[in-house]
């Protein structure tokens, strides 16, 4: 079911539920080391009610925890999510889902406004999902087909570009894993940042170079807020 988002293990159920998830259904192979999971790890959703299935009728990845959700996928509107003056992150065609999963880890974390793709790669696909531990629902988070218009300055993070600080509010660009940024959106850009690295060293992965960017231009000790007990 295209709308329909499958939660492969505990901690993307457990984000998703903090996050408004509209989760649809909750399967279980271990109810007790669901209830101890809960209890240990995420008290502020307990009671979690669940239904009991077989190991097999949950997906392999889901098997480790023994448990998988199903919830449904938030509809996306690009000017409610350009509202929030945070920056947005722009992930130029990235092709690796674990990855592009861990840069939506990190967007919701340092707190953006947004993640957005280009390229074929679904950012909801369920391994994005798994590597995100279900941050998709704490951030707007969408495939786009061209560079969104939004008056915002456009940073071309890009190994080629000059350290600097990052401005605020901006659109920052990162490239595809393989081949970085297009020439077409180095030339839209109104800045190119590097993130310096020692000699030797070409570049960063993408959602480390994504951490390093989001977190910098939060300032350090100005990063949102924490969910205080919450882990
Ligand atoms: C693995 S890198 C791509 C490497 C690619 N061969 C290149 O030269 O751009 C993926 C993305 O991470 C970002 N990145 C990695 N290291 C960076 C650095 N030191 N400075 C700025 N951006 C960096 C860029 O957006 C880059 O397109």
């Amino acid at each position: 079911v295209p709308n329909v988002i499958q939660l492969e293990g505990f901690h993307p159920l457990k984000h998703a539920l903090r996050f408004g998830a509209d989760v649809l259904d909750v399967m279980t192979s271990d109810p007790e080391r669901l209830a101890q999971l809960v209890a240990e790890l995420a008290p502020d959703l307990a009671p979690l009610h669940a239904r009991t299935v077989a190991e097999a009728e949950l997906a392999p990845h889901a098997r480790a925890t023994g448990v998988m959700a199903l919830a449904r996928r938030p509809d996306f509107d690009l000017a409610v999510a350009l509202a929030d003056p945070a920056p947005v992150i722009l992930l130029e065609d990235p092709r690796r889902l674990g990855n592009l999963g861990a840069c939506v880890r990190v967007a919701a974390a340092a707190g953006a406004a947004a993640l957005l793709t280009t390229g074929a790669s679904d950012p909801w696909h369920p391994d994005a999902v798994r590597g995100a531990a279900g941050l998709h629902y704490a951030l707007p988070v969408a495939r786009v087909d061209e560079l969104p218009h939004s008056g915002r300055p456009l940073v071309a993070v890009d190994p080629g570009g000059e350290p600097g600080p990052v401005p605020p509010g901006a659109v920052l660009a990162f490239g595809s894993e393989r081949h970085g940024l297009s020439d077409a959106l180095l030339a839209a850009a109104d800045q190119r940042l590097r993130i310096p690295m020692r000699p030797g060293v070409s570049s960063l992965n993408l959602a480390t170079a994504v951490a390093a960017v989001l977190y910098a231009s939060c300032g350090v000790g100005n990063a949102p807020p924490s969910i205080s007990s919450m882990r």
